[in-house]
């Protein structure tokens, strides 16, 4: 079981890294479903999820291949995962429904899992390919998707990013002009069409909550490097604003990242981007008040790291989770360090200024586990995380390792 021991750290400086986003690999990695032509996509982070979704590739009938940070996808025959086992594990998974609905017709898979922050259902998903002409029968947790897709106007009831993702992937095949809106405008979409583009769909108005994709009849080959990540860059930032540290982060998007920005130089944090990234300085000191909501509004997986700053600062902030119905687990373990925080509802209230004691805290899920390493480097004594799941290595590449390299006092006692 993955621990890690993390004691009250001085100020963090220097230099580090920011790796290509999680969130964008994943559903580049199922696009490169659609074509039976090699795709190579460069900078992959080293990830559990990413490994899921090279497996679940590889069930789906590709052929996928490391060579560095280089991941090469084959995909000259597919059709439905075999490994079902592998659905239920990456919540992800459930993005190879889109491609393989363009390319072949049908789909049967699991119910994806994922962390339990809530009960992300696949509705949207569903309905919208049902929009598109496709059949949906379920039977006993497996869903079958079958049918020519037809183009159509797909409203989203609810901006997902994942629902998003499956239509674009669906549609970029499929005949005639398909118009998703109400679409989710997360910069992993845009960087999603940009790919596709390069393989030759023809798809106008992503980042926007208005898509338009006219269907081609093939999509070839690509290489491509996505996007850096966000969350792991604004993970770190908020590293900074804890410890008043003097940190550069390397490649980071400060224009991806405006909401949070926003949040941590209200609370006076100083940021400023150059050539090289973003440079962050100083530390938080006032409260701050947090509603999570989708792109380009505060980010839900930002809300965790963000509550650790607040129980810092001085005063009362106030957070309101809209996206995810439990994702306050953290919560529980954040008390367990003696910070003063309560929970109503949505609604979280953070008396902030009091310090936090180091204490054993289990991490709950992924954005969680970032946000209680976080507690431990301002925690008084040792902090012990354990991380029976492995959601760190789930989804931040090599985050204790950063964290140490910029001066924490930090430590791996177990895989
Ligand atoms: C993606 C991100 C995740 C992030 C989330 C919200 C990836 C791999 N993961 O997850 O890190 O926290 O966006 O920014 O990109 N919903 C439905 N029905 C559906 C689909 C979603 O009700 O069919 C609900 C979910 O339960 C949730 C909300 O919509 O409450 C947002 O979900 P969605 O945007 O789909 O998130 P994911 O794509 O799963």
């Amino acid at each position: 079981m993955p621990q890690y021991q993390i004691a009250h750290s001085p100020r963090l400086s220097g230099e580090v890294s920011v790796s290509t986003a999680k969130n964008a690999v994943l559903p580049i990695l199922a696009a490169a479903l659609l074509t039976p032509e090699e795709v190579i996509i460069h900078r992959v982070p080293d990830l559990t999820d990413v490994k899921h979704m090279e497996h679940i590739l590889r069930s789906c009938g590709a052929e996928t291949r490391r060579q560095g940070t280089d991941i090469r996808v084959r995909a000259q025959a597919v059709g439905s995962p075999r490994d079902m086992e592998e659905m239920r594990v990456l919540r992800a998974s459930v993005l190879v429904l889109g491609p393989l609905m363009g390319r072949t017709g049908e789909c049967l898979f699991s119910m994806p899992g994922g962390c339990a922050i809530g009960q992300r259902p696949i509705d949207l998903h569903l309905k919208g390919l049902q929009k598109l002409g496709a059949r949906v029968e379920m039977d006993g947790g497996q869903v079958r998707v079958s049918g020519t897709l037809k183009s159509a106007n797909v409203y989203l009831d609810f901006p997902s990013v994942g629902a998003t993702e499956n239509l674009i992937m669906a549609a970029v095949l499929c005949p005639g002009v398909t118009r998703i809106e109400n679409a989710a405008k997360e910069p992993e979409i845009l960087d999603l069409c940009r790919f596709l583009s390069q393989m030759g769909a023809r798809i106008a108005g992503a980042g926007t909550a208005n898509i338009t994709v006219e269907g081609v009849e093939t999509l070839h080959g690509a290489e491509y490097t996505p996007i850096p990540d966000r969350i792991e860059a604004g993970t770190l930032a908020c590293a900074a604003a804890l410890t008043e540290g003097s940190v550069l982060l390397a490649g980071a998007r400060s224009d991806h990242m405006r909401a949070l920005l926003f949040k941590l130089t209200e609370s006076g944090l100083l940021c400023q981007e150059d050539a090289r990234g973003l440079r962050l300085r100083g530390r938080a000191r006032h409260p701050m008040e947090a509603r999570t909501l989708s792109y380009p509004g505060f980010p839900t997986d930002m809300q965790a790291p963000l509550m650790v700053v607040a129980t810092q600062t001085h005063g009362l902030s106030v957070f309101l989770e809209t996206i995810f119905e439990n994702r306050y687990m953290h919560v529980v373990e954040l008390k367990r360090l003696g910070a003063q925080i309560r929970v109503e509802g949505q609604l979280a209230l953070i008396q902030g200024g009091r310090p936090l004691n180091g204490a054993a805290v289990t991490a709950t899920d992924l954005r969680a586990a970032a946000a209680l390493m976080l507690a431990g480097l301002v925690a008084q004594g040792e902090t012990r995380l354990s991380d029976p799941a492995g959601h760190l290595m789930r989804g931040y590449e090599h985050l204790e390792e950063k964290l140490r390299a910029l001066g924490a006092d930090t430590k791996k006692l177990a895989d």
